[in-house]
């Protein structure tokens, strides 16, 4: 019975995004390209060491990254728009994890979303920890408006080897799910990576949709391959249909 994915089977999704969902938007994954994030070695770019040689470099990276993600031609796109109308008209709760830093989640109208790698259009002081909103570029000569010092502002991105933001309540999340559908993602970082399997301990029905098989994908229930944007329309409209 739980193998349905029938609607009335369900009380609690939790679905976590990756690159993939965006790449239809135009922004490119992390590990399509040779390793390399938009030209630049990702240990480069998502690192508090890469910060610590080279800060201009780094904040001229997320300010470009910024940058394109405020143009006017960047949209959700069809696997995003699905996703809100699960969350919209799902008789249960959703909730979404996204590993993503873009808002394009947010954009297509998602509600209720936990970004564990932080988001582009948010800032940190280094001193404070207080988080500001932001759609302009800053670097270090940037005065930081608690300190009111340059040198205090990071951008607002979990890097590698830092801790996740809002790991309690996603492990809660996980722990009470009934569904789980992992999207876009390699499942190549932790602790992601795991997420699939924490729900499937607790007894959620385990689903992936992803351009490309992963290494995760002998581990869910179903592995769905083929784009997001093209999958989950009509996937979302058959589950709410059911
Ligand atoms: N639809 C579905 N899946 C897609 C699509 C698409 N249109 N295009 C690409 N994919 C898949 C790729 O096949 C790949 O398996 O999306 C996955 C993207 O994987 P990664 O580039 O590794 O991105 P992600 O898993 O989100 O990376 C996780 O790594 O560098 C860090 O913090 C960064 O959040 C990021 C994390």
């Amino acid at each position: 019975m739980k193998h349905d994915l029938n609607q009335k089977n369900f009380q609690h999704i939790v679905i976590l995004t990756g690159a993939g969902i965006s790449a239809e938007s135009g922004i490119k994954t992390f590990r399509d390209h040779n390793g390399l994030w938009e030209n630049h070695r990702i240990e480069d770019v998502a690192s508090p060491e890469g910060f610590e040689r080279d800060p201009s470099m780094v904040y001229n990276f997320y300010n470009k990254r910024r940058e394109q993600l405020l143009s006017p031609d960047l949209k959700p796109n069809f696997g995003h728009l699905a996703l809100a109308k699960l969350e919209k008209n799902f008789h249960g709760k959703t909730t979404l994890v996204t590993q993503n830093v873009d808002n394009l989640h947010e954009s297509a109208g998602q509600q209720n979303i936990i970004h564990m790698h932080g988001e582009l259009l948010k800032m940190r002081c280094l001193t404070t920890n207080e988080v500001f909103t932001t759609e302009q570029s800053f670097d270090g000569q940037t005065l930081c408006a608690c300190c009111q010092r340059p040198n205090q502002l990071r951008p607002h991105i979990v890097w590698f080897g830092e801790v996740p933001f809002s790991m309690d309540r996603i492990q809660l999340e996980l722990s009470n799910c009934d569904l789980f559908f992992s999207i876009g993602t390699s499942g190549q970082v932790y602790p992601a990576a795991m997420f699939g399997q924490i729900a499937k301990q607790n007894g959620a029905l385990t689903v992936e949709i992803n351009k490309d098989p992963t290494e995760n994908s002998p581990f869910f229930d179903k592995s769905i391959i083929g784009k997001a944007g093209e999958i989950l329309p009509p996937f979302v409209d058959n589950f709410l249909n059911s």
